[in-house]
């Protein structure tokens, strides 16, 4: 997928705080030497994201944990044992030498997380430290699964671009706070609540919104330029009518859904590709988003599906795209 040859370009342009977009299983990150405040302050002018949002640190090895924490929590040593490598980040108390202060948007925590993406391993080991990773793309908008879609964003503002093909999980990590006594989530993510009970063998709280400077918790973000509504099945006919009036209008819902309401829905309505389960959904979601840009849809109706299992990230992801925009 990639060779050797880029790899070692990659690490090239990181030993010299320049921006490599890379493959996580979640979504594409942009790359950055997590100890260095130059290449920091990069990717916060790429992203145009405020600087007030830290970012997530991604490593390759077991003991980068208490390298780059301290009084790291039993619960929290249990989670990465079960987790890493794969879609989990971990708040924790920062070591106060080695991240950059930039990185961690002053805080006195750190968002760690272990990549098992082969592509994000060979580029932490090849580098051999720590590298901020946020998602690839503009800040607000729709996270990148595929390297064309990093093109499509940032191809001009960054040094390399790793293609490790399309993202298998397609929704971010889930973020738990274990800086506390009781752990939280705080970003539903590609590791369901369900299967962070188990490995705690207790239940979870959950965070509320706009407790921490987390920007995937901010109402309105990963939205495209279409308005996205969310309706229920029952109603998606009716809705589809009142809204092609004025509208150019698409659709997104599951194949079994889909099956319902098929040979009711008005011809001029844009039907995307429908993914077979839950798993497909959150893996094509912000595909299927940017689809409603490529479309040049006015609204992109949604029927969102069940909110078990990875289904909360989905449902949670659909909800902050359809949450009105900041002017
Ligand atoms: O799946 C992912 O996590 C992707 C891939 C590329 O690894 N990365 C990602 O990063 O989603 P980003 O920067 O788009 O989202 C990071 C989230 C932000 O909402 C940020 O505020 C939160 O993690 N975060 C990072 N460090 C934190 C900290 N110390 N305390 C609270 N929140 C933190
Ligand atoms: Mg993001």
């Amino acid at each position: 997928m990639v060779s050797n040859q880029e790899i070692e370009k990659a690490v090239k342009f990181l030993s010299c705080d320049q921006l490599v977009a890379f493959p996580t299983e979640t979504v594409y990150g942009l790359g950055a030497d997590a100890t260095s405040s130059v290449a920091i302050s990069m990717v916060y002018l790429v992203k145009r994201r405020p600087i007030e949002h830290p970012l997530i640190i991604h490593i390759a090895e077991d003991e980068e944990l208490d390298r780059w924490a301290v009084q790291v929590s039993d619960e929290a040593e249990m989670l990465a044992s079960a987790f890493w490598p794969g879609p989990l980040t971990l708040i924790l108390h920062k070591r106060a030498d080695g991240i950059s202060d930039e990185a961690t948007a002053g805080l006195t925590t750190v968002g760690l997380r272990m990549p098992r993406h082969p592509v994000a391993q060979q580029v932490l080991k090849a580098f051999g430290g720590p590298l901020a990773a946020p998602s690839a793309n503009r800040f607000g908008k729709v996270s990148p699964t595929t390297a064309q879609h990093v093109h499509d964003d940032l191809g001009s503002e960054i040094a390399l671009i790793l293609d490790g093909g399309p993202c298998q999980v397609g929704v971010e990590s889930t973020i738990v706070d274990c800086t506390f006594d009781e752990p939280r989530i705080v970003r539903v993510g590609g590791i369901t609540t369900e299967e962070i009970t188990e490995a705690l063998s207790r239940p979870i709280e959950h965070a509320p919104d706009g407790s921490v400077a987390a920007s995937g918790t901010l109402p309105s973000h990963y939205a495209p330029q279409a308005h996205i509504e969310l309706c229920d099945i029952s109603a998606v006919v009716a809705d589809a009518e009142r809204l092609l009036e004025e509208n150019r209008v698409g659709l997104l819902v599951s194949v079994a859904d889909l099956r319902e309401v098929q040979r009711r829905l008005p011809d001029e309505l844009i039907v995307l590709e429908s993914p077979q389960d839950l798993e497909h959904f959150a893996r094509d979601l912000y595909a299927r988003l940017r689809e409603a840009d490529t479309h040049k849809l006015d609204v992109l109706l949604v029927v969102p599906p069940e909110r078990a299992g990875i289904g909360a990230a989905i449902y949670d992801r659909l909800t902050r795209a359809a949450a009105p925009r900041p002017h």
